[in-house]
């Protein structure tokens, strides 16, 4: 008779998972008392640092005096002190938040968002999303279809629309071959081509991290990429909608990674930084002109999820945000990122197996190479970004990696998002980790 086992659904099966007991500032612990750096800040979530109180006690108050109330019939008070706050710090015109719980959700919403918008200006056959190759925006069916991520497209490839994608901009690999500025920006007008190629009339949203995020790695399109993609989806009637869950609320140095261009998105997620995980919280905010369609069409969002402006949550988000006000941790994360750039390259000079460090703010990535000088990645099956990543676990730091460039499947880089409170001698620690996981981990494995 076969043993039935039972437990925890999560992750792999190799039952290693550590269980994380406390955090503060910077570091987590487990329950064995063990230090871990939070290189990562979680997953890019946490801005604030690890167990602010003031949060907690927020949240605790919100509990106590409402935790739910349904948003079929409601709207509560920090959901609309939330709201006021984050339309305030969004670009000119982007004033409508609807909240959700996930990234994932807010990539769902905005795909359903885009999709009303067309069907209220009598549109109807305005469905396609285009989205990038080498790009995440979550995990549910209608996030992936959008998203060019390899790996989870091709496990989920029966469910998914045909693709309609364009290329990843990343001049360093550049997947047409050409040089910028000579290449007018190919990677942008491609997006005509797709738009084209698709049908224009059948388009309904180009949808982009302005940074990316951790599949492609802090990555940043050249010079004019946003200003080009802009005009084109004005031209074709097509939304722009900006997926900052990563990048919102200050990670790159600014509120949003897209006021680092002169482009105005008429739609923006946003999730992790939001409440600094300290509660499942993520937002789309929508440009009223969007809005105002609907609002003069049938005057409802068709869709409503359960957790949609929870009070905890929203409590949770607004502390976190006016903490974040009064501490100048935006201003902080510049000026950090700055610091840690300038150290992560000195260091990558000094690394044999370093190509590339780049990123803003605090949402800095750097490259791996088996021979930087002539261009040679290490093949995927070495699996060099996730080596590293274990080694530096084994040295008490979190990180973590991701594979693939904009032309090839081969290619790491390794993320470093830590809170906006880092101070500089954390930095240099954060530094030293990696450059000692780097070398033992690439050095006994090449
Ligand atoms: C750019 C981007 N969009 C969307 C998501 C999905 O967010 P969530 O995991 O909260 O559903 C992620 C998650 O990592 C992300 O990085």
């Amino acid at each position: 008779m076969t043993k039935r086992r039972g437990g925890l659904l999560h992750g792999d099966w190799s039952g290693t998972w550590p269980v994380a007991e406390t955090g503060a500032g910077v570091y987590l612990y487990d329950r064995d008392g063990r230090q871990f750096l939070d290189a990562v800040g979680g997953a890019h979530v946490v801005t604030i640092g690890h167990g602010v109180s003031e949060i907690a006690n927020a949240m605790a108050e919100q509990a106590r005096k409402l935790a739910y109330a349904s948003s079929r019939t409601w709207v509560n008070e920090p959901q609309l002190e939330l709201a006021e706050l984050i339309r305030s710090r969004t670009p000119p015109g982007l004033v409508w938040v609807y909240f959700t719980s996930s990234g994932s959700e807010a990539a769902e919403m905005a795909m359903q968002l885009a999709r009303q918008y067309h069907l209220e200006r009598n549109e109807p056959e305005r469905h396609r999303i285009i989205g990038r190759w080498h790009s995440y925006h979550g995990g549910t069916l209608g996030a992936v279809g959008m998203g060019g991520h390899a790996v989870h497209r091709s496990r989920l490839e029966p469910y998914l629309p045909r693709a309609r994608h364009v290329a990843s901009p990343q001049c360093a690999h550049c997947p047409f071959d050409l040089n910028h500025p000579s290449c007018e920006i190919k990677c942008a007008t491609d997006l005509v081509d797709a738009i084209e190629h698709a049908g224009h009339e059948t388009v309904a949203a180009f949808i982009a991290e302005p940074i990316g995020g951790t599949t492609s790695g802090a990555l940043e399109p050249p010079t004019g990429y946003y200003e080009s993609i802009r005009s084109i989806c004005d031209e074709y009637g097509i939304l722009f909608i900006a997926d900052e869950v990563v990048t919102g609320f200050g990670r790159t140095g600014r509120d949003f990674a897209i006021q680092h261009w002169n482009a105005i998105p008429d739609l923006i997620l946003c999730s992790k930084g939001l409440a600094s995980g300290y509660a499942p919280l993520g937002a789309v905010v929508v440009h009223e002109r969007v809005a105002d369609t609907i609002r003069d069409g049938t005057g409802s969002v068709s869709l409503r999820m359960t957790y949609s402006g929870h009070p905890v949550s929203c409590a949770a988000g607004l502390a976190v945000q006016r903490h974040i006000a009064d501490l100048h941790l935006v201003d902080r994360c510049a000026s950090m990122g700055d610091y840690l750039k300038e150290r992560l390259t000195e260091m990558g000079k000094a690394s044999a197996f370093v190509s590339e460090v780049r990123g803003r703010g605090l949402l800095l990535a750097v490259e791996l190479a088996a021979e930087p000088d002539r261009g040679v990645a290490f093949p995927r099956i070495e699996r060099a970004q996730e080596r590293v990543v274990a080694e530096a676990f084994r040295r008490g730091m979190l990180l973590m990696g991701g594979s693939g460039t904009a032309s090839s499947p081969d290619g790491d880089h390794i993320l470093i998002s830590p809170p906006f409170i880092l101070t500089e001698a954390e930095g240099d620690l954060l530094v030293e980790l990696l450059q000692q996981s780097i070398a033992a981990a690439l050095v006994e494995g090449h």
